[in-house]
């Protein structure tokens, strides 16, 4: 293999890291939408609902696909999941994830 080979192969696997890499910043704007019940800190305001804060990724998105696709279901968060795309999912994830 060429060098210059080697190289693009290189270069195509970090433009495909940085696409899916969480955006937390677009993260902090959907989640937004989500502070009058999670709070704007992740930590829900109400001793009903859950706290976000800190929690693991994975276990956010595979939520909120649940909510999406109807295996969970509550009558406030349900509609709320709706809405979110899958980068959404992700960056929001990612962004409650990193709040304390
Ligand atoms: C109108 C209030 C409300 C809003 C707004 C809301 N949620 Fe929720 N959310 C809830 C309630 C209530 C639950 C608990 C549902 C249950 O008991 O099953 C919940 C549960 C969740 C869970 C599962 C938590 C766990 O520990 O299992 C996640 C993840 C979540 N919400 C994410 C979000 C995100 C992301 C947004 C913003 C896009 C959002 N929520 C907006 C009320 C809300």
């Amino acid at each position: 293999m060429k060098k210059t080979t080697v190289l693009g192969i290189f270069c195509s696997l970090l433009a495909f890291n940085t696409a899916y890499a969480a955006d937390l910043e677009a993260g902090k704007a959907t989640a937004a939408i989500c502070a009058g019940c999670h709070g704007a800190d992740g930590h829900a305001a109400n001793p009903e609902w859950p706290n976000l804060a800190g929690q693991n990724v994975k276990y956010i998105e595979n939520q909120l696909k649940s909510f999406q696709n109807g295996n969970r279901k509550n009558e406030l968060m349900s509609p709320m999941a709706q809405s979110l795309s899958a980068d959404d999912i992700a960056n929001v994830a990612a962004y409650f994830n990193s709040l304390k």
